[in-house]
C-alpha cells in the first residue's frame, strides 16, 4: 500500500468558484450582518458550512435519478429505497421524510408530551429543537472530561453510562425514548463504540425504553469502530452497521450526510403500532407513505448512496482527508477538537481567541474573519447556536463528502494560519436581532468596536 491515499473517483462534471477579493467580502460580511446562513453561495470561495446535502453523487446516483418513478402511490422507486434501507439497517418499518428534522419531528409528536425528559450523548440543534417544541426537555449525557476539547479519546463520542442511570433513577416514568447520535456531530463529530452502544441498550432494555439512533453518519461511525475498537478490526462495514442497529428500536435519519443525497431522509421502527400513528402524521405533513416529501428519485438516489457511504475505499478517503485538514492546522499550533472528527474539523474558538468572552460569541467572529481572509465559510457550533447550553464555542469545518480535492483543503490551511497569525486582533459581536428558535439560522450581528 502506498502512503498517500488517493481521492478513490475522477471528476465527470464540475461547478465553477469564483474568487473574489477580501475587499469584497469585508462588504459582503457587513451587508450579510455577520451571519454566514445570509450569505450568496456564489460569494464563497470553499464552502464548509455543512456536510448535510453538499455532496457530490456518483454516476450510478444520477443514474438511479434517471431510473425514478414518480408515481404517486406504489411507486418502484419506494421499493427500492425500502429494500435498501432494510437490508442496511434491519428495521422492520420504514418511513421516507423530506430529510432528518421532519423523521423527528414526527418521532417526537407521536412519543413524547410535556414535561418529558429525552436523554441523549449529545442532541444536534435540530432534535433539540423540536423535542423543545413538544414542551419536553433534552438532555445531553456526555462525560465531564470529554468537554476539555483537547482529551484525546477514540470515542468520545460516547454516553456516559452513570449520568444516564440516575438520570433513569430519579425520573423514569418521564422518559420515554433514549436517543443516541452517531457520530456526535455537537460534540466534534466524535463516534460511538460498540460497548457503549451496547450497554446503554441493555439498560435501555432492563426499562423498557425504546432506544433510538439518530443514525446520519452511521458509515463513519462504523469505520472508526472497526479502526479503533477491538475485535472488529476483521469485520466488514455492513455486518458493524447491522450490529449497531440491533441493539436499537428504531432510527432517524438524514440521507444528506451518509446518505450522499441531495436531499431526503427517513424514519425507522419495529413498533407497529407505532408506525401506524407516524404514517398518520407523515401523510398530513410530508405525503404519502410511498414517498414521504420526496420524489421518487430522490429515493432511488438514496438507496444507491448508503451503500456508497459504507465502501471502504471511500471511508479511507473520507476520514483520513479530514484528519489530514486537522493535522496541519494543530501542527501549526491552532488549537482543534481532538481527536479529529468524521466529518468535520472543529476549531475551539474559546482557545483560539481567548480574548473574546463567550457573550461576544468568539465563534462566529472566528467564522467572519475565515470569511474575510479566504472566502471560507463554515458554522459557528457554540453560543450562538445553544445559547447558555453550549459546552464549547466551536468552529466546524464541514468535509462535504467527494466534493473538494486536497488543493482546497491546502487553501483551508493557508487561509486558517493568516488568521492565527492574526488573532488578537478579531473583534467580539453582538445581536442586534434574532428569531425565537433556531436563532444562529438568521440572527443579526454586528461588530463591537
Ligand atoms: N441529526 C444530526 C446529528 C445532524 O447533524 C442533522 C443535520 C440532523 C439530525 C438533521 O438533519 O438537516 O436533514 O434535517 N445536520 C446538518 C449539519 C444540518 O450541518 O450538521 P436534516
Amino acid at each position: 500500500m502506498k502512503k498517500i491515499i488517493i481521492e478513490p473517483f475522477k471528476i465527470k462534471s464540475v461547478e465553477p468558484i469564483s474568487i473574489n477579493t477580501k475587499i469584497e467580502r469585508q462588504r459582503i460580511i457587513a451587508d450579510s450582518h455577520h451571519n454566514l446562513f445570509l450569505i450568496n453561495s456564489k460569494d464563497v470561495i470553499i464552502d464548509l458550512l455543512t456536510d448535510s446535502g453538499t455532496g457530490a453523487m456518483s454516476s450510478e446516483q444520477w443514474a438511479g435519478i434517471m431510473r425514478g418513478d414518480e408515481s404517486y402511490a406504489g411507486s418502484n422507486s419506494f421499493d427500492r429505497f425500502n429494500r435498501a434501507v432494510k437490508d442496511i439497517f434491519g428495521f422492520q418499518y420504514v418511513i421516507p421524510t423530506h430529510q432528518g428534522r421532519a423523521a423527528e419531528k414526527i418521532l417526537f409528536e407521536v412519543i413524547c408530551k410535556e414535561g418529558d425528559i429525552i436523554p441523549s450523548n449529545a442532541h444536534f440543534d435540530t432534535t433539540r429543537a423540536n423535542i423543545e417544541f413538544q414542551k419536553a426537555i433534552a438532555k445531553d449525557l456526555i462525560p465531564d472530561n470529554f468537554r476539555d476539547t483537547q482529551l484525546e479519546n477514540p470515542f468520545k463520542g460516547n454516553m456516559d453510562i452513570p449520568k444516564l442511570q440516575k438520570l433513569i433513577d430519579e425520573h423514569l416514568d418521564k422518559i420515554p425514548i433514549i436517543m443516541m447520535t452517531i457520530t456526535n456531530n455537537t460534540g466534534g463529530g466524535q463516534p460511538v463504540s460498540m460497548s457503549n452502544l451496547k450497554e446503554v441498550s441493555r439498560i435501555a432494555k432492563n426499562y423498557n425504553i425504546p432506544l433510538y439512533i439518530d443514525a446520519c453518519r452511521f458509515a463513519e461511525n462504523a469505520y472508526f469502530i472497526k479502526m479503533r475498537e477491538e475485535g472488529y478490526e476483521n469485520h466488514s462495514i455492513s455486518d458493524i452497521v447491522q450490529e449497531i442497529f440491533s441493539y436499537a428500536d428504531g432510527c432517524t435519519m438524514s440521507a444528506k450526510k451518509d446518505g450522499i443525497a441531495n436531499i431526503g431522509g427517513f424514519l425507522c421502527t419495529n413498533n407497529e403500532d407505532l408506525s401506524v400513528k407516524q404514517k398518520d402524521l407523515l401523510i398530513l405533513t410530508e405525503g404519502f407513505p410511498t414517498y414521504g416529501g420526496l420524489a421518487g428519485r430522490d429515493l432511488d438516489a438514496i438507496a444507491i448512496g448508503l451503500y456508497e457511504a459504507m465502501d471502504i475505499d471511500y471511508l479511507n478517503y473520507r476520514i483520513t482527508s479530514t484528519a489530514y485538514l486537522g493535522k496541519k492546522i494543530s501542527e501549526y499550533g491552532v488549537p482543534v477538537l481532538l481527536p479529529p472528527g468524521g466529518h468535520a474539523i472543529y476549531i475551539d474558538a474559546g482557545l483560539f481567541a481567548s480574548h473574546i468572552p463567550k457573550e461576544q460569541f468568539p465563534g462566529q467572529a472566528l467564522a467572519c474573519e475565515l470569511y474575510i481572509e479566504g472566502g471560507i465559510r463554515t458554522s459557528e457550533i457554540g453560543s450562538l447556536m445553544f445559547g447558555d447550553n453550549a459546552p464549547h464555542e466551536l468552529v466546524r469545518f464541514a468535509i462535504p463528502r467527494r466534493t473538494y480535492t486536497q488543493s482546497h483543503i491546502d487553501y483551508v490551511v493557508e487561509v486558517i494560519k493568516d488568521v492565527y497569525d492574526r488573532r488578537k486582533k478579531i473583534k467580539g459581536l453582538k445581536i442586534i436581532d434574532q428569531p425565537e428558535f433556531l436563532r444562529h439560522f438568521s440572527a443579526k450581528l454586528t461588530i463591537i468596536e
